[in-house]
């Protein structure tokens, strides 16, 4: 790559469809609101006992209204730790979907900490068996911050984990030792929960919490506390770690369902050949289908060596052009030995129709309930690159070619990860390498070269993080299993091709 940063141009000016930020906030506002409330009807229930007496129905009116406010000051301090991380921690990308999910997480937190203290003390037989500060040790943190982790990233997991911790503490009315314990167990499920790709390995990874929960409750216990109640701190501390997978397991697909997360497990499920939107590929459109197996062995590749994800880019790659099952005569992988559907449309016409592939495809997989990530994928895959095939067939009926330009680019928006760009760059020079005939492995290098460096000048690449050096690795990668699959095998003697010559 030898191009400057400055030299890109900027066409990625599609903005965020207002009416869907619109939606998320008033949402956001709607779920805080309702968090709030119940955590304050909660708390007026578990503080009506110690209620001043003197007070009477003033009192039960002071104790809700102190709720409330607590709840708000929670919401307030929140609001202004992930805002702050945010902004200061540069790998922190939390956008308003996280945040609401993980205000509402720290606030389920925060009741499941304050049910936990206040029922198991009190309830026959728990309240006995130990002293009941030490069942602050159940607080399910480590199995959220594993959910964090799998469904957003582990710098979020670990800034959630402190901010719940501090929470979560200030519901048992706990101290030092409870606020130490769900530090220590919540950084060690966002630890643990690392390439999450189905559910055993959710349960295998809350185990490997077990000892850390149990020797920090034990060590906490007896160093605070004396060593009166060491081994019961163990034991619960245990338990924590044994529920952390279970627990985990059935909060990641509510999340999933409400916040519209897709979490590696799910994306595994959707990669399956079996999938009914794959199957109606195959059948309906077999060349867009091979396309999109071959984009996705490139985007694997190239999302491993760049250190991206290289699950999401798969099955991404793999419904990036779903859009097109629909109309797949128009679409020149699937015309071969068939007439040119668009040699007798206008190029406006055409623009349309190849145009409202990346919309429908957004909307088949949303309509699926494959969640955001692949959804955003789809409609950032072609950017606002330009159409350039029909641009040069309107050429006779262009009097200003840069405004023709405008009318003949994709709508975007440009990527805005690493894997939306890698599929991007995948897509274009499968498509590329494919057109041509018996490339040697210089031509595919130079024509994968050549996409990189256009998408980047055009400014494609300009919202998402991939670096000069991501770029040049990316390129050797795909180029790499280009030529693999260009590779033309030596021709088969015609009386003697048979499988013995299957791996000449
Ligand atoms: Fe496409
Ligand atoms: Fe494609």
């Amino acid at each position: 790559m030898s191009v400057s940063k400055t030299e890109a141009k900027d066409n990625c000016s599609a903005p965020e469809p207002g009416g869907r930020r619109d939606f998320q906030s008033a949402r956001l506002l709607i779920m805080a609101a309702g968090a709030s409330a119940i955590v304050a009807i909660l708390f007026y229930f578990w503080e009506m006992e110690p209620a001043p007496r003197s007070m009477r129905r003033w009192g039960e009116l002071f104790l809700f209204m102190g709720a409330v406010v607590f709840t708000m000051a929670a919401a307030i301090f929140l609001r202004d730790w992930f805002v702050a991380a945010r902004k200061e921690i540069r790998k922190l990308r939390a956008t308003a979907r996280d945040f609401l999910f993980l205000f509402s997480l720290s606030l389920i937190l925060f009741v499941a900490a304050k049910g936990v203290s206040t029922f198991l003390a009190v309830t026959p037989g728990f309240g006995r068996l130990t002293d009941p500060r030490i069942y602050a040790c159940l607080i399910p943190l480590s199995a959220l911050a594993m959910v964090v982790r799998v469904l957003i990233s582990f710098e979020t997991a670990i800034m959630f984990t402190v901010a719940a911790s501090v929470l979560s503490t200030a519901a048992v009315s706990g101290r030092w030792p409870e606020l130490l314990f769900l530090l220590l167990s919540g950084t060690a499920g966002a630890c643990v929960a690392r390439r999450i790709t189905d559910r055993y390995k959710v349960l295998r990874a809350g185990t490997l919490t077990v000892p850390v929960s149990a020797i920090t409750a034990g060590a906490l216990e007896y160093a605070f506390s004396g060593g009166g109640q060491t081994l019961q701190a163990c034991v619960i501390g245990a338990v924590n770690g044994i529920l952390a997978g279970p627990v985990a397991l059935a909060v990641m697909p509510v999340a999933e369902l409400v916040f519209g997360y897709t979490s590696d497990i799910r994306l595994t499920e959707l990669g399956s050949a079996n999938h009914p939107l794959l199957s109606r590929l195959m059948k309906e459109a077999p060349g867009t289908f091979h396309h999109s197996l071959i984009v996705g062995a490139l985007s694997e590749a190239g999302a491993h060596a760049i250190g991206a994800n290289a699950a999401v880019c798969r099955v991404a790659a793999l419904y990036h052009d779903i859009g097109k099952a629909g109309k797949p005569q128009y679409y020149s992988e699937n015309q071969a030995g068939t007439e040119n559907l668009h040699d007798a449309l206008s190029p406006g016409l055409s623009r349309t129709v190849i145009l409202s592939h990346v919309k429908e495809g957004v909307k088949m997989v949303r309509e699926a309930g494959f969640g955001d990530r692949v959804a955003e994928i789809i409609e950032q895959h072609h950017g606002t690159s330009i159409l350039y095939c029909f641009l040069d067939k309107a050429k006779p009926m262009i009097q200003d070619r840069k405004a023709s330009e405008e009318m003949f680019r994709y709508p975007g928006p440009c990527p805005k990860t690493k894997e939306a760009a890698i599929v991007m760059i995948a897509d274009a020079t499968e498509a590329t390498v494919r057109s041509m005939r018996s490339p040697s492995s210089q031509e595919v290098k130079e024509a994968v070269t050549g996409i990189i460096n256009r998408a980047y000048l055009d400014g494609q690449l300009n919202e998402c993080e991939m670096t000069l050096r991501d770029l040049s690795i990316l390129g050797e990668s795909i180029g790499r299993v280009l030529i693999a699959i260009a590779h033309r095998r030596v021709d088969y003697p015609a009386s003697g091709s048979g499988l013995a010559d299957e791996e000449t």
